[in-house]
């Protein structure tokens, strides 16, 4: 079976300029009374679309300028490349527990267009927050997912990979082509 590439390409529309905003901003925690109403459900499937028009695999609202613990995230399966992408909306994520155990992955984001950087993530990680209907959720990721996870997370706290990674470099134009590619 061909392995995936450990690559992909998150989703990120801020500009560099909004950036030092981005990193000033306490996105709002939602309550289910003032939050989880018909605009949140238009926010979100707008965020759905964006994300998949790109395509990418995640989507945090400060990104798209809304000051929302609110994230979403597309992503298959690691082992079983034949399954369909499983879609998560998660409104004030909270990682619960991570894994002590650590992998580098290379990551990177729109808001820092061209550049990709390696970046050490937990393994596995459990996240807890409330779907699109503010019932509560729990989710249990692991690799890539967690990684995406992890990512967008980042996102709602004002930090970006380029924050975490070791290493940070220019890519090339066809290595930008493989973040994106799935072989
Ligand atoms: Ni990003």
């Amino acid at each position: 079976m061909k392995k995936y590439f450990l690559f992909t390409l998150f989703l990120c529309f801020m500009q560099i300029t909004a950036m030092a905003q981005l990193q000033n901003t306490q996105p709002t925690l939602m309550t289910p009374r003032e939050h989880f109403g018909k605009e949140l459900q238009i926010l979100i499937d707008d965020m759905i679309e964006t994300m998949r028009a790109e395509p990418g695999v995640g989507l945090a609202a400060p990104q798209v300028a809304v000051p929302l613990r609110l994230i979403v995230v597309e992503y298959g399966d690691d082992e079983n490349p034949e399954t369909p992408p499983k879609l998560y909306v998660m409104a004030n994520p909270q990682i619960i527990r991570a894994s002590a155990e650590t992998e580098r992955g290379i990551e990177g984001c729109l808001s820092i267009p061209g550049f990709l950087g390696e970046v050490e993530r937990s393994l596995e990680i459990v996240v807890r927050g409330q779907n699109r209907q503010g019932k509560p959720m729990k989710v249990k990721a692991k690799g890539w997912l967690a990684r995406i996870f992890q990512h967008e997370i980042d996102h709602l706290n004002g930090v970006l990979f380029i924050d975490r990674a070791e290493k940070v470099w220019r890519a090339e134009e066809e290595e930008h082509a493989q973040v994106t590619a799935v072989d």
